[in-house]
């Protein structure tokens, strides 16, 4: 058994820290402007510019199906979906607001179609769900919010009410947690109570626990779905730590007591979470294996993002990432689900990333670098049963505590070491990984 020992939290984990992998989608009116989810903000948008969007959005290739059988290929167990984001807009028919999406030309709930469609592909259901919104007419103007800069910003805050905004979310939570099925994580996004304005804009300020009113919004998930999963950022800590856009070098630990936390590294494929239209920081296919790979070499979980286009598909820079992800998992995958950081014996050889089964059984050696003829790794000598590549199954061979070289000057010899002998030319896998069965 793996002897990592994370903090205890009130919701189900275990299939979680087994699944490891999921899909993040951001879907919303800002596919539309498709420069980022936050456009409303960043560029001020008047609310009458931004109604346009709501006029005229019509995703009529949306085809969730699609969606889930790419996710399900990809080896994603679990997906989250934004059933409203910072600009407001529901995605689902919630009877709180006008503002959804059916009662655009979209005219159908988005959210069922996906949590139907994903189910159907076993994979587990997870809603993201925005604190921040710049739609709602009691939502405070505050430190992020477009409105921040109208020269009548303060007067606009009269008569906004956080309470009654409080009493919407719970609303809308109570709803997303009742009407369709089984619901395994809550992702909720984001306090800053510590932000403020500057100058002559100080007054502005952030948000936190108080204004969403945390104590009974979780509560009442809880109520309703008792296992769920729920984020960290309603800024009242509960089941996992979500370190966004950075990949942690080592377990993620709890930032005051130092324990090891259950944590989800939450990425993206091209640095906006939304739709990009003109973005050209996608990243490589080596990169995608390196940070899942990685995540779970450190304990943690990998949940990768994509942004669908306003007619709701995903575009193919989306497509050719998920498939990088499906080509490596359909042989690899074993390295992946039930895996965790190796036992500390275990000496990361240079370029290479360790995972071992929970069971402890089975260590997997995947090689970011190929290393030429033979590979040393320290701790392992006398601990092995058999050896393979994973992706094809053929045997890896191997020595304990000596090396076998053809010449004795290259001698390297070491009592705790196995040297796996590999062959010259690197498999036909973007990052091959040995199996290690271990007595
Ligand atoms: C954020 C951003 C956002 C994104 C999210 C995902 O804090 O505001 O747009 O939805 O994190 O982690």
């Amino acid at each position: 058994m793996s002897s990592y020992v994370t903090k205890k939290t009130p919701g189900n984990t275990a299939w979680f820290t087994h699944d490891r992998f999921g899909m993040f989608i951001h879907w919303g009116l800002y596919a539309m402007p498709a420069r980022h989810e936050w456009v409303k903000t960043r560029e001020r948008t008047p609310e009458a510019k931004y109604d346009l969007y709501f006029k005229y959005f019509n995703p009529d290739l949306y085809d969730a199906k699609e969606w889930a059988r790419q996710a399900k290929a990809a080896g994603m167990k679990y997906a989250v979906f934004t059933t409203k984001h910072h600009e407001g807009f529901c995605m689902f028919d919630s009877q709180y607001t006008d503002y959804k999406c059916t009662n655009t030309p979209a005219g159908r709930d988005l959210v069922r179609e996906f949590v139907d469609a994903f189910r159907a592909e076993g994979i587990r259901i997870g809603f993201y769900y925005s604190l921040i919104d710049w739609h709602h007419p009691d939502f405070t103007i505050d430190v992020n919010h477009p409105r921040r800069d109208d020269p009548d910003a303060k007067q606009q805050n009269e008569g906004r009410d956080m309470h009654r905004y409080a009493e919407y979310m719970r609303n809308q939570v109570r709803e997303l947690l009742t009407n369709y099925g089984k619901i395994d994580i809550m992702w909720f996004d984001f306090s800053y109570s510590q932000r403020h304005g500057e100058g002559d804009k100080a007054w502005l300020g952030g948000k936190g626990k108080n204004d969403w009113e945390s104590e009974e919004l979780i509560a009442l998930a809880r109520s309703i779905q008792p296992e769920i999963i729920i984020d960290n950022r309603t800024e009242i800590e509960q089941d996992i730590w979500t370190p966004e856009q950075f990949q942690p070098t080592d377990w993620f630990r709890h930032p005051k007591t130092g324990e090891l936390v259950t944590w989800e590294a939450c990425q993206t494929f091209s640095g906006s979470w939304g739709y990009y239209r003109d973005e050209y920081t996608w990243k490589s296919p080596e990169m995608l294996l390196r940070m899942l790979i990685s995540t779970v070499a450190n304990g943690g979980n990998l949940i990768m993002n994509v942004g669908p286009t306003a007619r709701g598909y995903l575009d193919s820079r989306a497509e050719e990432a998920l498939k990088v992800y499906a080509d490596w998992m359909k042989y690899n995958s074993r390295s992946i689900y039930g895996c965790t950081k190796a036992e500390p014996e275990f000496k990361t050889p240079t370029d290479c990333r360790l995972t071992q089964s929970e069971d402890g059984k089975r260590l997997y050696i995947h090689l970011f670098a190929y290393p030429f003829d033979n590979m040393k790794v320290e701790g392992l000598a006398g601990k092995i049963e058999y050896a393979q590549f994973l992706h094809d199954g053929s045997e890896v061979k191997f020595t304990e505590g000596k090396v076998e070289l053809l010449s004795d000057d290259k001698q390297e010899d070491d009592e705790t070491a196995a040297f796996f002998y590999l062959p010259h030319v690197k498999p036909n896998c973007l990052v091959p990984v040995i199996e290690v069965f271990l007595k």
